[in-house]
């Protein structure tokens, strides 16, 4: 099911160090939102706190307030580890358990949510995970081979499908295509245009294109310099931010004169 995220003027801290101050967003469900900006200024760290996953860095932490659907993540008797299995998020690195099977590394969330889940019923969620991530035609006769026998953006994909296996509202991604050629790339692409049906979608990205091709929304951070916290600094339409952005700071960014 996908979820609205509403965040209320978050800092987030790395011990005293103010990394990112004062992000307000509203981010509808059934839509992609692209995160631009340059390097360090703090898209990873604030996509990391929509769903708690900030906080396992030493010293981590959040003022102010992420809602989903009106519940407050950070509010008190939350589990984080409940929050991650709804807000389920996709690395830059593929990183499937590299000696388990395909069908294992599917497996791998879900089971930590039911452990009593049935062959039959492990089989249909293998399969439908799969379907969803655009894999399984390619592997469906080798579940059983190890999931580091993959290529990159198979493995991907294969990460796409563990993340979706547990049904979560949101899923995050970081970079999902860097390191993937541009065949995988678009394969991924397609994917995530798929996903939005269901899902609500944040993804970080470097590549103006790719914010354009994917995503509906896109928000442009900045940071002022070295040691300064990154900001939110203009939020809008995918087509507005690449074609008649508000902030001179956003038109040079994504034409490219900066960064
Ligand atoms: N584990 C950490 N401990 C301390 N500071 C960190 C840590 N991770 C990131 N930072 C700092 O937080 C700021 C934001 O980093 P972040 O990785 O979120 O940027 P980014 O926008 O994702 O950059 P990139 O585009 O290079 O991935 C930077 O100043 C960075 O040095
Ligand atoms: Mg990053």
């Amino acid at each position: 099911m996908s979820k609205r995220i509403e965040v209320e003027d978050l800092n987030v801290y790395y011990s005293d160090f103010l990394a990112v101050e004062g992000v307000s967003i509203d981010i509808q469900p059934r839509t992609v939102t692209a995160f631009i900006g340059p390097s360090g200024c703090g898209k990873s760290t604030f996509l990391r706190t929509l769903n708690r996953m900030h906080e396992v860095i030493p010293g981590g932490h959040v003022k102010g307030r992420v809602l989903v659907d009106g519940d407050d993540l950070y509010g008190p008797g939350v589990d984080p580890v409940l929050v991650r299995r709804h807000v389920g998020m996709v690395f830059q690195r593929p990183n499937p358990f590299p000696t388990m099977s395909i069908r294992e590394n599917v497996l791998a969330g879900a089971k930590l949510n039911n452990k009593r889940l049935s062959k039959s019923d492990g089989d249909a969620l293998v399969e439908k995970s799969l379907q969803g991530a655009n894999l399984w035609n390619e592997v469906k006769d080798r579940l059983d081979k190890p999931g580091g026998g993959l290529s990159g953006g198979q493995q991907q994909r294969l990460c796409i499908a563990r993340a979706i296996a547990v049904s979560p509202d949101v899923l995050l991604m970081d970079e999902p295509c860097s390191a993937l050629d541009p065949i995988s790339t678009f394969a991924i692409e397609e994917l995530i245009s798929e996903l939005k049906n269901d899902y609500t979608i944040v993804i970080v990205t470097h590549n103006m294109q790719q914010a354009s091709r994917v995503s509906d929304k896109t928000a442009f951070f900045n940071i002022a310099g070295t040691g300064k916290p990154g900001k939110l600094i203009e939020y809008n339409d995918t087509s507005t931010i690449f074609t008649a952005p508000t902030v001179q700071a956003t038109e040079d960014y994504v034409s490219g004169r900066f960064g």
